[in-house]
């Protein structure tokens, strides 16, 4: 049975027991950023379980099944073995206070030993030990014996591997238990009983859900009995590669087709380290990487068509260019060093792009001391230290808080929309830095805007100005301003007031503020620069006069 059979029969097999069939989300979470990039099928889904959204009004029933592109960093030193991927399809079937444990365990168990016809031999489970705070999950217990499966089949394991933690600092949880086959873990499926708060007590839920995470690359080396993920066909029509490489350029074209682009920050750096350490490989060329990007497209785009070979392979380019450029040097200063700790390793990044990876795979015996923990402890020093100093900055971007400034700031908002208007609605603002000489604005788009639409967004926001429109704040909560259409990082916890600006209807965006009354007082505004600020990201500069 093929991957794609899989994931078809999955999909069916949960259809049929009156589940609604939902598209993944993107790779980069577009309301929970509390992760940096989509780690569970459930994260698109934390709403429902809360009773914050309705899920019979979005979906018409209270359980769903989909295969969502996940993402897990925490595995990049495991990618290798027979088992670990960073990027990898996950299958998972969900109840929003409506099945619970009996169900999700039969069918999890009739999907496996019937549908797939797995032996159960090959199988054994695990579940909830029970700790201080939450008790032992006796009823999964009593629920796989009725299945047949014998007391030495049915492991109890604690928190560690027994409890499905939220993704990012709060948010549904609970125990779970998980299906091993051939010894590899599989199948989880979690019980969401409880609202874990960011100080890490827990509350009942309202309401009791299921969550179930499938990693389809672990199920389809089952099903073809072959020993390793590498070896299902999900890989084998791509060409002979290390495994390491299979894993990085598969993860940097999902990535890359979702909206990261290479950066040192967030899930730009991710990127980054992924790309670079395949770049750095001996006898890698980079016509082979370019063919691994094509061959991943190929092979995926049916399943997943926002895949963009054109995209994906404008950005490899520019960022392989950009690293070939650096590296030389920083392999030179490489050679100089005796040995490597945190600190040096770090410098070694900053200054060449030398990833952690790089450095652990060329440096041999040098880097014997050099610990992944260490250089990630260095790595946040200089992240927090950069942080601190944009805290600095008045809200929003904003060097201080003189009159001119907040006009600046009100015509970036001006500007977004215009450009929404103009270049489309998946423009998005990546940042700005406004002081009173100038408002500087980086946004999403992977062209070079032409001078037709810069003058068009140019006439637009002046347009604006003269109608002289009020702007108005209210306070409401994210999902009130989502709602209302509202752009913006929706980065505040569920429930969170959020301040929302409009201008007029021309413009809606969270913000903290300040802005003019009204932007009659804004003068002319005019763009004298366009520009790239780096891959898929183009940055302006703009006056009023
Ligand atoms: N959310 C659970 C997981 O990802 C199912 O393992």
């Amino acid at each position: 049975m093929t991957a794609n059979e899989l994931r078809n029969k999955f999909l069916e097999f949960f259809e049929k027991r009156g589940h609604k069939i939902v598209p993944s989300s993107s790779l980069v979470p577009d309301d929970d950023s509390s992760v940096l990039l989509t780690t569970a099928g459930m994260q698109q889904f934390k709403p429902y379980y809360t009773g914050a959204k309705d899920p019979i009004k979005d979906f018409g029933v209270r359980r769903t099944v989909s295969i969502q592109k996940s993402f897990r960093t925490s595995d990049i030193n495991s990618v290798g073995d027979e088992s670990h991927l960073t990027f990898f399809e996950m299958l998972g079937n969900f109840s929003f206070g409506d099945y619970f444990k009996e169900n999700a365990i039969e069918w999890a168990w009739e999907f496996i030993t019937k549908e797939l016809k797995i032996s159960p031999e090959r199988c054994y489970v695990s579940i909830f030990a029970g700790d201080t705070d939450v008790p032992e999950d006796k009823e999964s217990f009593n629920i796989w014996k009725s299945l047949g499966l014998s007391d030495y089949k049915i492991k109890k394991c604690g928190r560690e591997d027994n409890f499905w933690g939220p993704t990012g600092n709060e948010g549904p949880c609970g125990p779970t238990t998980e299906i091993y086959i051939d010894g590899v873990e599989v199948w989880n499926l979690v019980f969401n009983e409880y609202y874990q708060h960011p100080d890490k007590t827990l509350t009942p839920l309202k309401q009791k859900g299921v969550d179930t995470g499938m990693g389809l690359e672990r199920l389809a080396k089952a099903v073809q009995n072959v020993s390793t993920i590498f070896e299902t066909d999900l890989f084998k029509s791509l060409v002979e590669t290390s495994r390491i490489m299979l894993d990085h350029c598969r993860a940097t074209s999902f990535l890359i087709s979702d909206g990261v682009t290479p950066s040192n920050k967030e899930q730009g750096y991710i990127l980054r380290r992924l790309m670079r350490r395949v770049m750095a490989m001996k006898e890698v060329e980079s016509a082979d990487i370019e063919n691994l990007l094509k061959r991943v497209v190929k092979e995926y785009k049916n399943f997943y068509p926002e895949l963009n070979e054109d995209l994906i392979l404008s950005v490899f380019n520019e960022e392989n260019s950009k690293f070939k450029k650096a590296i030389q040097q920083g392999l030179r200063e490489l050679d100089k060093l005796e040995k490597l700790d945190a600190v040096s390793t770090f410098k070694l990044f900053e200054s060449y792009g030398l990833t952690f990876d790089i450095i652990k795979d060329i440096a041999g015996a040098k880097a014997a001391n050099l610990n992944q923990a260490d250089f990630d402890a260095e790595f946040k020093k200089h992240q927090e230290l950069s942080r601190t100093a944009s805290a600095g900055m008045f809200k929003g971007g904003l060097a201080d808080a003189s009159e001119t400034t907040i006009k600046y700031h009100t015509a970036a908002h001006l500007m977004l929309a215009a450009l929404r208007q103009i270049l489309g609605e998946q423009i998005s603002q990546k940042g700005s830095n406004i002081t009173p000489e100038r408002l500087r604005f980086d946004f999403s788009c992977n062209q070079k805007m032409t001078p037709e639409e810069i003058k068009q967004v140019e006439d637009m926001v002046n347009e604006k100005i003269k109608e002289d429109l009020p702007v108005k704040m209210e306070e409401m909560s994210l999902e009130e301003a989502r709602a209302a259409g509202a752009t913006g990082v929706f980065e505040s916890k569920y429930g969170e007031r959020v301040k929302v600006y409009s201008i007029g209807s021309f413009s809606r965006e969270i913000c903290g503020g300040p802005h003019v009354e009204h932007t009659g007082v804004l003068g002319k505004f005019k763009i004298v620069k366009e520009e790239s600020s780096s891959a898929g990201i183009r940055r302006i500069k703009a006056l009023l006069e």
